[in-house]
C-alpha cells in the first residue's frame, strides 16, 4: 500500500529516493504519474524552453522569477501583511515588458483570461503567466480547516476535499495552490497549528501525500483540473521558539530529519512540483537563504525537480534577520541558496540583472531557475493552452456545487471529536427536550469558516443555530443566547444566559476561539478559552442543568473549571460552510462521532511545547504517583495530556483486549503480526480508529515513549467483536540517529494497539538481526 510505504520511507539519500520511486512505480502506486507528461511532448517542451531561454534578455529572465500579488482581483480580506498589492496599470505594463511571470491570490476565469491575454498577445516572448492562490481549505465551498480534517484520520477524505477545492480553483483560472501546509505542530501556542495535520509525524506524512494527490489530481498536471501543489513552509517553520510565529528555530539533525522533514518528503514523493521556503531561520541560517536545505537536501539528496518559491517577502527578510546587507545581497543569497521564484518583494526583478552583470551570480544559476519555472509551466500545459481551465461556464457549474457542499458537510461531521460523554448525555433528542444554545458561537456565522478563506461564499455559512433548527423536529424548542462575546463580556449577557439555562432541559454551550485567534501571526501566550467565556461557563454550570460544551478552536486548548467538568465536551474546530449541519448531524445522533484528536489537549497551557511522542527522560514521571518529586513533571500537573493525541469517543462503547503478537521475535527481514480484539458493547454502530504505537526500549539515541506507526478504521455493529491485525516489519522501527541517518537497531520494542496514545496495555517483541 502506498500509505505503508510512505510511512516508512522518509529517507534522505538520492539512491534510496530513486529506489523508492522505482519500488512505488513497480507497485503501480501511480503517485508519480501526476507530473509526468508524454516523453515526446516533454522533449518538445524542453527544446522550446531552451530556445526561449536563448532569446530572453536578463530582464525577461528575472521577470519569470518574479511573482506579485494580483492587483486586478484584490480582495480586502487578503491575508498578507504590507499591502504591496501593486497597482493594475503598473503590473499590466510589467506583463507587457516580460518583467513578471506569475501572480497570486486573484481568482476568476474571465479576469484570468484577460490577464493571460496581455502576456500572450502584448509581450515579446508570449510566455504564459502562472496564477497561484492560497486555497487552504476550499475556495467558494469551505471545507473544515486542515487541523479539523486531520481528526478524521482519513487520508482519502483529505484527498477528496483537496480535489474539490482544487477543482474550484482550476475552473477559476488558478494553476498553483499554496498548499498543503505540512509543518508538524508541536507547540499549540503557534497560530498556524490550524493549517496543518497536527502534532504527529506519521499522520502529517499521510495527509501531506493525500493532499498533494488531491490538489494535483490523478490525470497528470497538464489536466485542466489539476493544480500544482506547494508543500510549505520549508522547513521547520512550526518549530518557532516559544510558539511565536516567525521566531527562530534551532534543533538537532535527528529532530530535523526525523520530525520536520518527513512530511515534505512524503509530499514530494506524492508528486509535488513546487515547494515554498519559509520565514524562519534554522540553526542560524534563514530558510529562504539556506543552501543546505534548498539545494543539498531538496535537490541533491531528494532529486526534487520542481521550483522553490519563497514565502511572502521572505528573501527580503534576510536583511532583517541580519543575514544580508541590503536587497541586492538578499537577492543574491536567496537565489544562490536555491530560491527560484521570489514572492512579492520584487528583489529578483530589481537585482538579478546587475548581479549577473557584475559577476556576483552566474547566469547559469538564473537560467536554471528560469528553466525550472518554465518546465513547470509546461508540465501544467500552459504552453499548449495558456487559458487552460479558465472557463466561465464550467466555473459557474462547479464552484459551490451541491456535491461540494455535501462533501463539506460529510468532512465536517467526520472532523468532530467527542472528548467526553458522561451518562450518555449525547446524542440529544431531536424532540421533547428544551435546549438553550448559549455562547458567542450559537448564532454566529463569522467564525464557521475559520482562518484562511479569501473566497468563501459568505451567503452560505450555516450557523449552529441554523443547523440545529433544521435538525429539530420542533425548532421552537431552541432558545439562543449569546451570553458573552469572544474576548469581551457583554452587558447583561450572563444574566440572560442563566435565565435561558434555567428554562431549558439541556444547555449547549458554544465557546472557544474566534477565527482571528489562530492562523498566521496569531500565536498565543496561553492556550485558554478567553476569560469572559469561562465566566459564562461557570455561571451556566452553576444552574445545575446538564451542559454540553461545543469547543470552537484552531488549536488544542487548556480546559478548566465548568468547561472541563461539563458532562459532555465536543471539539468542533472550524468546520467550514456547512458547520451547523455537521454539528447537528452528530449532536442529534444521525451519525456517531468518529474523529480523533490530532493534537493533545494538555492539562495546563504551560506544558507547551507538548506532543504525546515526547522523550521519557532519565527521571520518568510515575504514572501512579503523579505528585512524586524529582521526576519529570510540573508542580501543578503531570506532564501528560488531559485528552491525548488519538482520543475520541463514539456513541458506542468499545473495549480493547490486550494486544498479541504472532511471534515474540521479528527477524531482520521478516514480518510478524500484531492483533487486538475490539468489542462494541454500545447501542449503535461505530467507526473505531485502532492505533498502533511502538517504543524502542534501548537505542543509540533516546527514543519517544510512543510513536504512531499505523492505524486502521474499523466499523463495528452493536455487540460485534472484531480482531484487527497489523503487519509489523523492520522499517516501522526506523529512526534518525544523531547524524541524521535513518537507522534501525535490534532489541526489545513495546507495542500498543489502542484507541489513543497514553492508554492501554503493551506487548513486547524483539527485533533480531
Ligand atoms: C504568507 C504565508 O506564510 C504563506 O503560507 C502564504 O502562502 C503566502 N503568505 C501567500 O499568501
Amino acid at each position: 500500500m502506498t500509505v505503508a510505504l510512505l510511512r516508512n520511507d522518509a529517507v534522505m539519500s538520492r539512491r534510496t529516493a530513486l529506489n523508492r520511486f522505482a519500488a512505488l512505480a513497480a507497485l503501480g502506486a501511480g503517485v508519480f504519474a501526476a507530473p509526468r507528461i508524454a516523453a515526446a511532448q516533454q522533449a518538445d517542451h524542453r527544446s522550446r524552453i531552451e530556445a526561449l531561454i536563448g532569446q530572453m534578455t536578463i530582464e525577461e529572465k528575472a521577470g519569470q522569477l518574479n511573482l506579485m500579488g494580483d492587483p486586478f482581483r484584490f480582495r480586502p480580506q487578503n491575508v498578507n501583511p504590507l499591502d504591496g498589492q501593486g497597482d493594475p496599470a503598473r503590473i499590466t505594463q510589467m506583463i507587457r515588458d516580460g518583467r513578471i511571470g506569475a501572480l497570486f491570490n486573484g481568482v476568476g476565469a474571465d479576469a484570468g483570461r484577460r490577464i493571460q491575454r496581455i502576456a500572450m498577445e502584448e509581450s515579446r516572448l508570449k510566455i504564459p503567466m502562472l496564477f497561484a492562490a492560497d486555497i487552504i481549505h476550499g475556495l467558494s465551498t469551505v471545507f473544515p480547516v486542515p487541523l479539523a480534517e486531520a481528526s478524521a484520520f482519513d487520508p482519502e477524505l483529505a484527498r477528496r476535499t483537496a480535489r474539490a477545492a482544487a477543482l474550484e480553483g482550476a475552473v477559476s483560472g488558478i494553476h498553483q495552490n499554496y498548499a498543503p501546509m505540512v509543518d508538524v505542530a508541536r507547540d499549540q501556542r503557534w497560530g498556524r497549528v490550524v493549517e496543518g495535520a497536527g502534532e504527529d509525524i506519521y499522520l502529517n506524512e499521510l495527509l501531506a501525500a493525500a493532499r498533494v494527490r488531491g490538489i494535483q489530481g490523478d490525470r497528470g498536471l497538464a489536466d485542466r483540473d489539476a493544480l500544482l501543489a506547494t508543500p510549505k513552509h520549508f522547513v521547520a517553520y512550526s518549530a518557532a521558539q516559544g510558539g511565536m510565529d516567525y521566531n527562530t528555530t534551532d534543533m538537532s539533525e535527528a529532530t530535523l530529519r526525523g520530525t520536520f522533514l518527513p512530511p515534505f518528503w512524503a509530499a514530494i514523493q506524492a508528486g509535488a512540483l513546487s515547494v515554498m521556503s519559509a520565514f524562519n531561520d534554522l540553526n542560524g541560517v534563514p530558510t529562504s537563504g539556506n543552501h543546505r536545505m534548498l539545494t543539498e537536501v531538496l535537490r541533491d539528496q531528494w532529486s526534487f525537480r520542481g521550483f522553490v518559491v519563497s514565502d511572502y517577502t521572505s528573501e527580503k527578510e534576510l536583511i532583517a534577520h541580519g543575514f544580508a546587507e541590503d536587497g541586492r545581497d538578499a537577492a543574491r543569497i536567496a537565489l544562490m541558496a536555491g530560491v527560484d521564484m521570489s514572492m512579492q518583494s520584487g528583489l529578483f526583478m530589481d537585482h538579478i540583472p546587475d548581479l549577473v552583470a557584475k559577476g556576483d551570480v552566474p547566469v547559469s544559476r538564473v537560467d536554471e531557475a528560469v528553466r525550472r519555472v518554465l518546465e513547470t509551466k509546461a508540465a501544467l500545459g500552459l504552453f499548449d493552452d495558456p487559458y487552460r481551465g479558465m472557463d466561465p461556464v464550467r466555473e459557474r457549474a462547479i464552484v459551490g456545487s451541491r456535491e461540494h457542499y455535501d462533501l463539506a458537510r460529510e468532512a465536517g461531521r467526520k472532523s468532530i471529536v467527542l472528548l467526553k460523554n458522561e451518562g450518555g448525555l449525547l446524542p440529544l433528542k431531536a424532540e421533547g427536550q428544551k435546549i438553550a444554545l448559549i455562547g458567542p458561537f450559537g448564532a454566529d456565522v463569522d467564525n464557521v469558516f475559520g482562518p484562511w478563506t479569501i473566497w468563501g461564499d459568505e451567503s452560505k455559512r450555516v450557523s449552529l443555530e441554523a443547523g440545529f433548527r433544521a435538525a429539530l423536529r420542533d425548532p421552537a424548542a431552541l432558545t439562543v443566547v449569546q451570553g458573552s462575546d469572544v474576548e469581551t463580556a457583554v452587558a447583561g449577557g450572563i444574566e440572560a444566559a442563566v435565565e435561558a439555562a434555567r428554562e431549558a432541559d439541556v444547555i449547549v454551550l458554544a465557546i472557544g476561539e474566534s477565527a482571528k485567534m489562530s492562523g498566521e501571526a496569531q500565536s498565543r501566550t496561553e492556550i485558554v478559552i478567553p476569560a469572559p467565556q469561562r465566566a459564562l461557563a461557570e455561571a451556566v454550570a452553576a444552574t445545575g442543568k446538564p451542559v454540553v460544551v461545543l469547543i470552537r478552536n484552531g488549536r488544542a486548548l487548556e480546559l478548566s473549571g465548568g468547561v472541563k467538568d461539563a458532562p459532555a465536551i465536543v471539539v468542533t474546530w472550524f468546520l467550514g460552510s456547512e458547520m451547523g449541519h455537521s454539528v447537528a448531524d452528530i449532536l442529534f445522533g444521525a451519525h456517531s462521532p468518529s474523529g480523533r484528536l490530532p493534537v493533545s489537549f494538555p492539562h495546563r497551557s504551560g506544558q507547551q511545547p507538548f506532543s504525546y511522542d515526547h522523550k521519557i527522560t532519565g527521571r520518568p514521571a510515575n504514572p501512579t504517583l503523579a505528585t512524586e518529586e524529582y521526576t519529570a513533571r510540573y508542580r501543578e500537573t503531570t506532564n501528560t495530556a488531559l485528552y491525548p493525541f488519538g482520543h475520541g469517543l463514539t456513541y458506542g462503547a468499545t473495549t480493547y483486549a490486550a494486544p498479541v503478537v504472532s511471534a515474540p521475535t521479528l527477524a531482520w527481514d521478516g514480518e510478524i503480526e500484531a492483533s487486538v480484539a475490539i468489542t462494541n458493547s454500545g447501542p449503535v454502530a461505530v467507526v473505531e480508529t485502532v492505533q498502533l504505537y511502538i517504543h524502542d526500549r534501548v537505542a543509540s539515541l533516546t527514543q519517544p515513549g510512543q510513536r504512531l506507526r499505523d492505524f486502521r478504521k474499523v466499523e463495528l455493529n452493536p455487540g460485534e467483536t472484531k480482531t484487527v491485525t497489523f503487519r509489523l516489519k523492520r522499517s516501522m522501527l526506523e529512526f534518525y540517529d544523531g547524524d541524521g541517518r535513518l537507522t534501525v537497531q535490534p532489541g526489545a520494542f513495546d507495542l500498543w494497539l489502542t484507541p489513543s496514545a497514553q492508554t492501554g496495555q503493551s506487548v513486547r517483541f524483539n527485533l533480531t538481526r
